[in-house]
């Protein structure tokens, strides 16, 4: 498995920290020098590359750069965990069905970027986050698995942010060990509810 990350990477570390069966992280990519993710992967031995995709006139060859690297890697899965550029056919063709992301909202709600912004704005009840398979339109793939929490009266774009960000933790590692175990299938999918901890 290759993760591609572009923000802090806690996401990244909960995938390292989880047994993910016979799924393995065999590389890290990230389009961000800054990304926390780095120092994460380094910490844990796994190799990592740093692709600036200003230094490409198109995304069609940013993506073969890509493919480049997860090919000597032999990745088989390609996971996206926080990895904030639109890819293309180039990259989609070369592993079908085979890129994962994760998205905090309830998609279809609330797809593309600030979606707990989007959600606070929007006065919903419920949030939470999204694993999908990617394809070509933005946040619109198949949804493998979807956690959902409260948003409260008092909440605040990063109150939220921090209360879907707990259950992405729980339910990606629990979504790649299950798709590397072969279990998990558009018709089989993994969702749970997470209740208010109240005082
Ligand atoms: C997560 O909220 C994820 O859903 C979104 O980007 C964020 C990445 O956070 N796609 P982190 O870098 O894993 O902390």
């Amino acid at each position: 498995m290759g993760v591609l990350a572009s923000g802090s990477g806690t996401n990244l570390q909960a995938l390292m920290d989880a047994d993910l069966g016979p799924g393995k992280i065999v590389c890290f990519i990230s389009n961000r020098r800054s990304s926390g993710a780095f120092q994460r992967a380094d910490a844990a031995g796994i190799p990592s590359w740093f692709i600036d995709h200003r230094t490409f006139d198109s995304r069609e060859a940013f993506d073969a750069a890509i493919v480049k690297l997860l090919q000597e890697a032999q990745v088989e899965w390609v996971i996206f965990a926080g990895f904030m550029r639109i890819v293309t056919p180039v990259l989609l063709d070369t592993y079908p069905g085979k890129v994962v992301n994760i998205h905090p909202s309830l998609l279809p709600a609330f797809p593309g970027t600030h979606a707990q912004r989007q959600a606070v704005e929007a006065g919903v009840k419920l949030a939470g986050c999204t694993v999908h398979l990617v394809e070509k339109e933005v946040d619109a793939g198949p949804i493998l698995a979807q956690a959902a929490v409260p948003v409260l009266p008092e909440d605040t774009e990063e109150t939220l942010r921090l209360r879907i960000l707990a259950e992405e933790h729980l339910l990606f590692p629990r979504v790649i060990k299950a798709l590397a175990e072969g279990r998990l299938h558009r018709s089989n999918h993994i969702a749970w509810f997470t209740p208010p901890v109240t005082s």
